[in-house]
């Protein structure tokens, strides 16, 4: 039997169409189906330029940043099995992750390299968006999305340093709080709402792991579906265009 009329048999068979629910994807119209009947393929538009299939377009920057992102909720979630946010216990929690967990040292790493390397990813993402120009309309709405993802990253990034409760996170964050207390007006009550007092110590621990662990994530999670949403939306990559 011939090789086409094989594919046109599987095809139209019963179990391919509930499974695909589009003909094997050989005349345009069937590939377009492909593409929006996927939840995967159905990211990308339905046309899309070989340009913007490139690697060397994107880098795939704005991806590995989303991975990233996954990884540190996975990670993030087995060591909140563990961690305690109270002044007496986060440190000791920390070293019992670092020592007696199995895979404990490695779970942390895990989280602690991949926030460093999502920091960086995000930026060097910014920086190819602007490389390429893909700031320009109509993707000015998708940039300032972008700005506060980088904000909210740097936030996760922030108020995940003081948990492990060490000498160097007390100190970093009494140092960074302090020079935000520093902005005219808006610095001392903002200051004073982030540490929930005037000093660093467990009300700050309480509001800085709150923030860390809920409500940064779960904004980051809505704006990043947003941005990518968008992305479908304002036509795939810019390359499509230029
Ligand atoms: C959590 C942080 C972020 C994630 C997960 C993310 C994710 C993505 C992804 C997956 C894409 C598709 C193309 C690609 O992979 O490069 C994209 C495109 C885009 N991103 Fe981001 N992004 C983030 C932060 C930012 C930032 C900080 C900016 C700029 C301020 C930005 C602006 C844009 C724009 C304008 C596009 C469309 C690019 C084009 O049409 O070529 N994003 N983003």
């Amino acid at each position: 039997m011939a090789l086409s009329s094989l594919t046109t048999r599987i095809s139209q068979s019963g179990p391919w169409r509930s499974f695909f629910r589009h003909g094997w994807p050989d005349n345009p119209l069937d590939r377009s189906l492909t593409m929006t009947s996927n939840i995967f393929f159905h990211l990308h538009p339905v046309k899309v330029s070989r340009r913007s299939l490139r690697w060397s377009y994107s880098f795939g920057l704005g991806v590995i940043s989303a991975i990233l992102f996954g990884v540190l909720i996975w990670t993030g979630v087995l060591l909140m099995f563990y961690y305690v946010p109270s002044v007496e216990r986060a440190y000791p929690t920390m070293k019992e992750i670092q020592f007696s967990v199995p895979l404990g040292q490695f779970t942390r790493n895990m989280h602690r390299w991949s926030a460093h390397a999502m920091v960086l990813m995000v930026i060097l993402h910014m920086a190819r968006v602007f490389y390429t120009g893909a700031y320009k309309p109509p993707r000015e709405f998708n940039w300032i999305v972008g700005v506060v993802l980088l904000l909210l990253t740097l936030g996760a990034s922030f108020t995940g340093y003081l948990l492990p409760w060490d000498q160097l996170a007390y100190w970093a964050i009494t140092v960074g709080t302090n020079i935000a207390g520093y902005a005219p007006v808006a610095g001392p009550p903002a200051r004073e709402i982030l540490l929930g007092g005037s000093e660093v110590g467990q009300n700050a621990l309480i509001r800085f792991y709150t923030l860390h662990i809920a409500v940064l994530p779960l904004l980051i999670t809505l704006l990043v579906s947003l941005h990518l949403w968008r992305v479908r939306k304002d036509g795939g990559l810019a390359a499509n265009e230029t």
